[in-house]
């Protein structure tokens, strides 16, 4: 049994199948990473080499200037070669009785194929965005490397999001053509996507829909609109030739919280990021041939989009999509998903993990997870507790457990420790990848001593996959990223420290951003979606600590009308459900008379976040109203007026 603070090394079998034997590499890449990510490079297949492997001045650099290559080629075709009828995807359906599907390298390149003629019949040219609303079905992979053949910007809206959230992201990149679903199963019941696809073309630029048939569900149709993907794509080639993409033109545009109203679409590139997903995928999880790869993100989020889609298949590689939920029927599906199919490389988020410390391991008792050879996990911190019963019960204490730090931003993972290499320590993410540097600075760019909280940072070259911008937002792609550093450094946003061997803790953010079972979600993209349909006169949300989903969104409106508690209180959670998805439903709305703010007017969501963790409130004497962080207390603590209505 490991312990707190203990440090560990992978075993002698684990070294065996490693890519890395040495540590050199880090000397190495940190001296000159240009050659360490171009070395990489030249593992994969380029139509044209590049010029220069770095250039740029940031906030604007480039990756393997000049050259030209397509990621679907490398993901696809130079599979065809030696791996023709190698699995690379299987699909597990929600429902256990439903057959699994299968897809392999020549199926993958034949409706890979079949769906870009058919996009570029429906007049789908290079540089066009095309959105995708689909659930966990190989459509969906389908889909994205349709686009990525014939140079199309995929932008993949996930599928739990409303159909309000689908019509912004729509909006914002300008798809002129949506692939979507009729239905998925979610607890056993049919989702009616396609519905909810149309509530979101209002006001967009799309002209036409291609629907896949998943569960048989009656669903409108818009007729010289619709089409449907099986007709579409019949009588189309089994083999077209990919479109030349420049290693800087865009591959997706993927939207993420901004921490005021509107998500952000990061833009990543074509050579940059295959380079990177390539890479990531290949040295931290020490992906081989015979591997079972599961990540169970949702394709609509980036670590779907690099490991459920472009960073096995870049590496020729099995991997596995799961339509359902890790709790459905029962707490165990997860498990049985494993054993039924010898999954060797496990990567979740610390929510699923508390979810089923939760459960107890009494349930796991049937399973043997003795297929397992790496497990991981992603997207919010993992608490100690979490980090050893992992370890412990999942992993047996045998399997590297990687905590792998990185953002929708950075495209691929950019802070763990490499599964063949170490070390690993509970609750540390661990060394940034060979070649990245990161630095935990203070407000100044100091680097911060080992213990001292600071702000993470990448310094250049950065990192291939690293965003090249905000969607038709540059001001925003400056001010969020690169102004805190005056261009010198992208900052991530996120807090954290090193210990002594450099191992990086990650804290959690500076700004109000939260994580909601592992999903970002920005509390301005809430507030702002009340304040446009109800009746108040301001309002804010917080995150606060919750045991399983990590945090949870809690409100605070000042109502400006009459109307009864319990009517505002049920008008806000069915708002933000509409809105932004079931997923950002708040765990508690509070009525308050006035919402504590600085003399410039801005809302210090810090005292209220400590309103609802009991903790000290400090000086207030810098507010506008210090009075009404009292009354917040009373109604926190039940005393307050709102209680009686
Ligand atoms: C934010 C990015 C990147 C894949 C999924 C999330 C937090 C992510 C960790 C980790 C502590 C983490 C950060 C980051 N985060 N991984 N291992 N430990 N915090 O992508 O939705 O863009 O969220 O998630 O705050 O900035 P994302």
């Amino acid at each position: 049994m490991k312990k707190s603070g203990d440090l560990f090394y992978p075993s002698t079998e684990v070294k065996k199948r490693a890519w890395l034997k040495s540590r050199a590499i880090y000397k190495q890449a940190e001296a000159n990473p240009q050659k360490m990510w171009a070395t990489l490079a030249l593992e994969l297949d380029w139509i044209k080499k590049w010029r220069k492997v770095y250039v740029g001045t940031p906030p604007h650099f480039s990756w393997f200037a000049g050259a030209k290559s397509n990621i679907t080629i490398n993901c696809l075709d130079r599979h065809l070669k030696l791996r023709k009828n190698k699995v690379a995807l299987i699909w597990e359906p929600e429902n256990p009785a439903e057959p699994k599907r299968i897809l392999t390298y020549y199926d993958l390149y034949r409706d890979v194929s079949r769906l870009a003629g058919a996009l570029k019949k429906m007049g789908v040219k290079k540089g066009d965005r095309v959105g995708i609303y689909l659930p966990m079905i190989p459509e969906v992979v389908v889909s994205m490397l349709a686009c990525a053949r014939i140079g199309a910007v995929h932008s993949v809206v996930f599928s739990a999001f409303s159909s309000n959230a689908l019509q912004v992201r729509l909006q914002d990149s300008q798809a002129k053509l949506l692939i979507t679903a009729d239905g998925y199963y979610r607890r056993g019941k049919v989702i009616e996507l396609k519905k909810g696809a149309d509530d979101g073309l209002d006001g967009t630029a799309v002209k036409k829909v291609i629907v896949v048939k998943r569960a048989g569900n009656q669903v409108p149709w818009n007729e010289g609109r619709d089409f449907w993907y099986h007709d579409v794509t019949k009588d189309e080639a089994d083999s077209i030739g990919a479109q030349p993409m420049d290693s800087e033109d865009p591959l997706f545009i993927l939207y993420t919280s901004g921490s005021t109203g509107k998500p952000k679409g990061c833009v990543h590139v074509c050579g940059g990021y295959m380079v990177q997903a390539y890479a990531t995928d290949k040295w931290i999880f020490d992906i081989n041939d015979e591997d079972i790869f599961w990540s169970t993100a949702d394709i609509g989020w980036v670590t779907g989009h690099t490991y459920s889609c472009y960073g096995p298949l870049l590496n020729g590689a099995t991997f596995l999509i799961f339509e359902g939920l890790p709790d459905w029927p029962n707490t165990d599906r997860w498990a049985q998903v494993i054993d039924k199919y010898g999954v060797t490389t496990f990567y979740t988020a610390p929510t699923v993990i508390r979810m089923f410390m939760k459960t107890g391991t009494d349930s796991l008792k049937p399973y043997r997870l003795n297929t397992l050879q790496v497990i991981a996990s992603v997207g919010e911190p993992i608490s100690e507790k979490a980090w050893l019963w992992y370890f412990n019960e999942i992993g047996k204490g045998k399997c590297p457990l990687l905590d792998t730090w990185w953002q929708t931003e950075t495209g691929g993972i950019i802070v763990t420790s490499l599964a063949g290499l170490g070390p690993f320590k509970p609750a540390f993410t661990g060394l940034p990848f060979p070649g990245v540097r990161v630095r935990i600075v203070d407000d100044d760019g100091k680097e911060c001593k080992a213990g001292k909280e600071g702000n993470l940072v990448l310094l250049p070259p950065f990192t291939p996959s690293l965003l090249r911008g905000i969607y038709n937002n540059e001001k925003k792609y400056l001010d969020t990223y690169w102004s805190a550093y005056n261009n010198k450094m992208y900052f991530s946003g996120d807090l954290g420290y090193k210990d002594k061997n450099g191992l990086i803790r990650v804290v959690g953010r500076a700004d109000d951003q939260i994580k909601v079972a592992g999903h970002r979600l920005t509390t301005g993209e809430m507030e702002s979606a009340l304040a446009k349909n109800l009746s108040v006169a301001e309002c804010a949300i917080v995150g606060v600590a919750d045991d399983i989903k990590g945090e949870v969104p809690v409100v605070f409106v000042v109502s400006k009308s009459d109307i009864p508690a319990d009517q505002l209180k049920a008008d806000v959670i069915r708002i933000i459900r509409e809105e932004i998805g079931p997923i950002a439903s708040p765990k508690e709305v509070f009525i308050v008379k006035d919402l504590p703010k600085t003399r410039s007017g801005k809302i210090m969501r810090r005292l209220l976040r400590k309103t609802l963790s009991k903790e000290e409130m400090g000086d207030l004497s810098t507010l506008a109203n210090p009075e009404s962080v009292q009354q917040i207390q009373d109604t926190v603590q039940g005393s307050g007026p709102e209680q009686k209505s």
